[in-house]
């Protein structure tokens, strides 16, 4: 195993998380083992236990489907209140939806119009959540603004160049809790006193929060936050959280009008005509399995040091091709993920990354993702429990070889 020495610090490989029976971790999950995963952060990974818990909730629902829907909605409640304990919320505050995606569509279908309409985002938002903002502004016939956060910036630049762009005029904030394209935190708790001292409704997208923090939204003021739950904590797809706080709750209705349409939030979520939940249902399988094998906090622990191993010796590989490329200082890390600057020429936007990603899993047998932010490439690592350090010692000898070779032929 590589230790990688910089002029600051040593970092050495964690010693891989097993299972109780001695296997690698891995062997609970069906990832392809012809592959290398490497980005857990985009889709997740369900172990098997979920997939079983979910496929035996499916079989019950087709067992007898007229048992199965009209008893749904108390199960989804009571599944609502287990999520909300593990993430440290009340349950009234808490409703289940597909995906963060759509968790921040029924925040921008419920708000109503508001004169101005400037919504202020910023330049690290997730492309398809900042396109909902745009797009309701311009329902609105209002404007975007975007805040621009240096990539480096640390708590107190980050909240200033966010806060500095905050007016008279602001009609409501979004920000990213963990970024996605530069895989780092923004100080979502200053923020959010910030915007609540000016009455501005603030929606925290949270899609990468579970799991990688503990209580994520501990010290946090603000109106709505979304976050999945099958991303980090490796729930079934399709299986996310709405948490909304004060009157304006009230305003939220489920994408799908249903029979819960009458009830409070959040119960009017828990019925959305005939959906398959069981993805919700399963959630707690996903979260009871980490908890009860490793438990949380050493899973973080691990996640984090093994990201930080991988942007290292990958980061290491990459400087050995051109000084422009390496680790880079994202000012307010996140467990689990991590950047790494790109050799010029490679994943300059996101049609590129995206075909860059398309190809090292194709030629290279490696699913990886790739982002870019301010015209610059990066490698976005993540690290969960089924990696070890022998995932990334692969990437950098046999990938950082050949993508060099692929920045050159550009
Ligand atoms: C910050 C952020 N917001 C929103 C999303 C969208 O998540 P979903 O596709 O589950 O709706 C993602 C997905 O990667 C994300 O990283």
């Amino acid at each position: 195993m590589w230790s990688v020495v910089s002029e600051t610090e040593v970092t050495t490989a964690p010693r891989p998380l097993l299972l109780p029976d001695g296997r690698p971790a891995a062997g609970a999950w069906s990832l392809d083992p012809a592959m290398k995963h490497l980005n857990h952060g985009s889709f997740g990974a369900v172990p098997l236990v979920a997939q079983e818990r979910q496929n035996a909730l499916r079989a019950e629902m087709d067992r007898s489907p007229v048992v199965w829907f009209p008893a749904l909605p108390q199960r989804v409640a009571a599944t609502r209140a287990e999520l909300a304990g593990f993430l440290g919320v009340a349950p009234d505050e808490l409703a289940l939806v597909p995906n963060a995606s759509a968790g921040a569509s029924t925040v921008y279908a419920g708000l109503p119009r508001r004169r101005g309409g400037e919504i202020l985002v910023t330049d690290h938002g997730y492309g398809a959540v900042t396109m909902g903002a745009e797009r309701l502004a311009r329902r609105w016939g209002g404007t975007v603004r975007t805040a621009r956060v240096p990539l480096d910036a640390d708590e107190e630049q980050a909240y200033q160049a966010v806060v500095g762009e905050m007016s008279a005029a602001t009609d409501l904030v979004v920000v990213d809790h963990i970024t996605s394209s530069t895989a780092r935190r923004l100080p979502v708790a200053r923020i959010g006193a910030e915007a609540h001292r000016r009455a501005v409704p603030l929606l925290v997208d949270g899609a990468h929060a579970p799991g990688l923090i503990d209580a994520p939204l501990e010290g946090i003021t603000c109106d709505f936050w979304v976050g999945n739950l099958h991303k980090w904590c490796c729930a079934p797809r399709g299986t996310a959280t709405l948490v909304a706080r004060g009157p304006l709750r009230e305003l939220l209705h489920p994408l799908i009008d249903s029979w819960g349409a009458d009830d409070p939030y959040p119960e009017r979520f828990d019925q959305q005509g005939t959906v398959d939940a069981t993805g919700y249902l399963a959630a707690p399988a996903a979260l009871g399995f980490i908890e009860r094998t490793w438990g949380w906090q050493t899973v973080r622990r691990y996640m984090d040091e093994l990201a930080d191993y991988g942007a290292q010796i990958t980061g290491a590989a990459f400087a050995e091709l051109t000084d422009a490329a390496g680790p880079v200082d994202v000012g307010m890390p996140v467990p689990g993920m991590r950047l790494v600057r790109l050799p010029e020429g490679l994943a300059a936007n996101r049609v590129e990354a995206d075909a860059l990603r398309d190809r090292v899993a194709r030629e290279l047998g490696v699913e990886v993702a790739f982002t870019s932010f301010g015209g610059a490439g990066y490698l976005r690592l993540s690290a969960h429990v089924y990696n070890t350090a022998a995932d990334y010692e692969h990437f950098a000898e046999a990938c950082v070889p050949a993508l060099g070779e692929w920045a050159r032929e550009r």
